[in-house]
């Protein structure tokens, strides 16, 4: 076998680039895609080609001729039941951050990926931010010494923060700063975070029962910190998808990486100042992908077809959720929480997760 059959389900913006990126590469034998919306689905359907479009994802996954399956789809609740369903019918599986809405989904999921033997990954796409994969081989390769701090402060605008807003009532710690906490983890493998206090700031988007900000501070085993600032509400006239500044801090060195985006601004009479190519998954500019994500999504079927570990193993993905819940809990109870979470802590960290 040198292909892969692919499905995509849900196919709006991330799981429209995800399409796009396996019709256009050969990897990808026939690809199916299933879709909700019907002017969506004829739209992409004509963009991919795709061998099937539908609007009934269950039927994709009941076939077997399809080797992979991409999980795109909102809200994020759908995330747990389709990984479920193409897990349980073997299926390979890259599912959209998050993982899952509770603790003990993401553990059943990467239960069953192990019982069925299928690869399983979660779309941490800034895993293929050169900046990022940058500061993990300066840490991996000792260039950097022993790390001793990390710092992220992501922004995105107030317009993105109300379309995930108005879908989920999920705070920026569990949709934006996961991001980021799967890079500090990542970054500092193997350590695990041991204590976790956070804190939300409240302004434009208290109307919506959400914060603007979330901080968090998550200190791990040996003592290494890490600082996250996730923002949910730039104003819209500074038209940046998103803005970060990355810190990482060794005996021996450090990267100060400026991913803001600012070294490229269109100006024009119509829209005013924009700062193209800023947004998180990327975007095609012609005949070259400007971003992460469609690399991301070939690197899974490359792993899937030569039987190579995928770029995030989903035990680290399920390791981030629970800092980030265990970052709502803190933020709910204001005081730090002790890592692992308790039966009882997660019951009550969801509570604060999900508003
Ligand atoms: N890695 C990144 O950089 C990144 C960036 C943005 C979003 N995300 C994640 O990706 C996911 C998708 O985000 P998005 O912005 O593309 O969302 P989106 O709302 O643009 O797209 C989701 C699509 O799913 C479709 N859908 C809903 N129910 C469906 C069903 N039952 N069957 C088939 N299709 C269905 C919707 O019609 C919509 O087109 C989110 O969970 C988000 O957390 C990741």
């Amino acid at each position: 076998m040198n292909q892969l059959n692919v499905a995509v389900i849900g196919t709006g913006w991330c799981g429209g680039i995800r399409a796009v990126a396996c019709a256009q590469h050969p990897i990808c034998g026939d690809l199916h895609i299933a879709e909700s919306n019907p002017e969506r689905l004829a739209e992409m359907a004509a963009e991919t080609n795709a061998v099937s479009a539908t609007d009934d994802w269950e039927s994709l996954i009941g076939r077997s001729d399809i080797d992979v399956v991409m999980i795109s789809a909102t809200p994020e609740t759908l995330h747990y039941p389709m990984a479920k369903a193409a897990l349980e019918a073997g299926k390979h599986v890259l599912l959209e951050k998050p993982i899952a809405l509770r603790l003990e989904e993401a553990d059943e999921l990467i239960e069953i990926a192990e019982e069925k033997n299928v690869k399983f990954t979660v779309g941490y796409s800034q895993r293929f931010n050169a900046k990022q994969a940058l500061a993990k081989r300066s840490l991996v390769n000792g260039d950097l010494g022993e790390p001793s701090s990390i710092l992220v402060s992501r922004h995105i605008g107030r317009n993105l923060g109300a379309k995930i807003g108005n879908r989920i009532k999920l705070s920026p710690a569990a949709m934006e700063a996961t991001h980021d906490i799967d890079f500090a983890m990542w970054c500092l493998e193997p350590r695990r975070p041991v204590r976790v206090y956070s804190q939300n700031s409240f302004g434009v988007r208290r109307e919506m029962g959400l914060p603007d900000s979330q901080i968090t501070v998550i200190t791990m085993d040996d003592g290494v910190v890490v600082t996250i600032n996730a923002g949910m509400s730039l104003p819209n006239h500074y038209k940046n998808a998103a803005t970060t500044w990355i810190e990482v801090i060794g005996t021996k060195g450090s990267i100060i990486a400026d991913d803001s985006h600012r070294d490229i601004v269109v100006n024009t009479t119509e829209r005013g100042i924009e700062f193209p190519l800023s947004t998180m998954p990327g975007e095609a500019v012609d005949q070259m992908y400007a971003g992460p994500m469609e690399r991301e999504t070939i690197s899974f079927l490359e792993a899937v077809l030569y039987d190579r570990p995928a770029m995030v193993d989903p035990r680290l993905a399920r390791m981030t959720m629970e800092v980030y819940m265990a970052a709502d809990l803190s933020a709910d109870l204001n005081e730090p929480i002790e890592l692992p979470l308790s039966a009882d802590q997660m019951g009550l960290a969801l509570a604060a997760s999900v508003k």
